[in-house]
């Protein structure tokens, strides 16, 4: 059926049916489309435009047609545009010319947007949920494997000993931020454009309010040109979740490295491991590399929408129907991508002797040294040139930096004491970094702390 079938005396070409339609994607909206137009009808009645009775009969067939569509019986049409077309022709074909009255004080344009911002509404709701899922898994990993002592890094090479809990609460914040985005985001999207009609809004004394109510948005968008050819919000969710993965994409980065032999600082559980078809020893991280990958098919998604939007006139473009593939492909990436890594995280195995005893090579507690001797008062960039020398001295013997006796020390600086050799130690190094925010076990309780308060989750559940 055509909603728009009156001035044309041609009937339209296949290829350009095939070409305009986005039914095969926004049906997925069928559940939103049904719910606002029902409180469309509701809200006809409440002004006068139906009677009570009409509105009544409205709202029975769109549940039948509601069950239809969950039943997967519904019969579409080839000639249905999208899924407001379909559902319109089916409720005319059930009531007769009183299914047609719906359309009053009504335009395709604030009914296409106010379905995707229902539906968003609700799904930026479940991505808050799956975020809240994944930093748990973060916590509970953080106390029951954290106080292992790792190497931290910078520019990929060995810099300073951190605690695994401290790098697994990085991600916590991380994702802290990402919760905050999208629940911004829920905010922006909270808002009714219903009732801007096509562009102009309408002449029927129409409740808006009501209509917000009803379909819990905390309350109407203010200009109705705005309202029609507004896609903000979907570009501020697809921004927040191109934020997210980026996150977790480092993440992944992170693991398919510490997976490898060189590393050997994780094992994947067979469950999110995958094999090879020629190499019968491989076990591989493709659960990462996938999220990995899936970042930069969301920042494509964002991209896309950006591009088709800029320099759009106002008010509504069909180009603006090319909103959904991204924005539903950004969704379902998303989402998957949320759940797998929480799973993948769970069941993963940390080789803590690997990482603890990693720590020993790389001079990672020359930093350590340095502000030992400035601690005694030598201006701390001698005591940079002084422990260069030492590591220099260790590289051309061989020799790690715990490998060092006080009398080596000695050799270098008269500052030195027994209490050096402590000083250089991994774990001792992490104590030492006792400040607000610092790597230290009780620096990272505390994190734990904050966390789980944040969370809303006290210790123990
Ligand atoms: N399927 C269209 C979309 O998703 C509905 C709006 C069509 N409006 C119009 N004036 N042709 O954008």
């Amino acid at each position: 059926m055509k909603l728009w079938g009156g001035r044309f005396e041609k009937r339209t070409d296949k290829l350009v049916e095939e070409f305009t339609s986005s039914l095969p994607f926004d049906r997925r909206l069928y559940d939103e489309d049904i719910r606002v137009s029902d409180v469309h009808a509701m809200m006809l009645a409440r002004i006068g435009l139906l009677t009570e009775e009409e509105a009544k009969s409205i709202g029975k067939a769109l549940k039948d047609i509601k069950k239809d569509m969950e039943k997967g019986i519904f019969k579409f049409e080839d000639s249905d545009e999208d899924i407001h077309t379909a559902i319109e022709r089916a409720l005319i074909e059930k009531l007769g010319p009183v299914g047609g009255k719906l359309r009053t004080a009504r335009s395709r344009n604030d009914q296409a947007v106010t379905d995707l911002r229902l539906y968003l509404k609700k799904e930026t709701a479940e991505t808050i949920k799956l975020i809240e899922g994944l930093q748990e898994v973060l916590i509970k990993r953080a106390e029951n494997d954290g106080e292992t002592v790792m190497p931290g890094y910078t520019h990929l090479q060995k810099a300073q000993p951190i605690l695994l809990g401290h790098h697994l609460m990085a991600y916590f914040f991380m994702l802290k931020r990402d919760k905050e985005r999208f629940e911004d985001c829920l905010e922006s999207i909270d808002r009714l454009p219903l009732g801007s009609g096509a562009l102009a809004g309408t002449t029927f004394e129409i409740d808006r309010a009501y209509a917000a109510k009803k379909l819990g948005f905390s309350g109407v968008i203010e200009n109705s040109l705005d309202a029609v050819s507004d896609r903000d919000f979907a570009i501020d969710f697809m921004a927040c979740a191109s934020i997210c993965l980026m996150h977790l994409s480092r993440f992944s980065e992170e693991l398919v490295l510490w997976c490898s032999s060189e590393f050997g600082f994780v094992e994947m559980d067979e469950s999110y491991a995958t094999g090879s078809s020629i190499m019968p020893q491989k076990k591989n991280p493709d659960v990462a590399e996938l999220v990995r990958a899936k970042t930069g098919r969301v920042y494509g998604n964002l991209t896309a929408l950006l591009t088709v939007m800029k320099g759009l006139p106002l008010a509504y473009n069909r180009d603006m129907q090319e909103d959904k593939e991204v924005l539903f492909d950004t969704v379902d990436t998303l989402t998957s991508c949320l759940k797998v890594f929480s799973g993948m995280l769970r069941t993963l195995r940390f080789n803590h002797g690997k990482m603890y005893d990693s720590t020993y090579d790389g001079f990672m507690t020359a930093t350590d040294v340095a502000d030992y001797l400035a601690d005694k008062g030598m201006p701390f960039k001698d005591a940079h040139e002084v422990v260069g020398n030492i590591v220099k001295h260790c590289l051309g013997k061989g020799m790690r930096l715990t490998d060092m006796s006080l009398a080596e020390f000695s050799d270098f600086s008269a500052l030195f004491g027994r209490d050096i050799i402590d000083v250089i130690r991994p774990r001792r190094s992490v104590e030492r970094r006792a400040t607000v925010g610092s790597t230290s076990p009780g620096q990272v309780k505390e994190q734990i702390k904050t966390a789980r308060k944040l969370l809303g989750r006290p210790a123990g559940k």
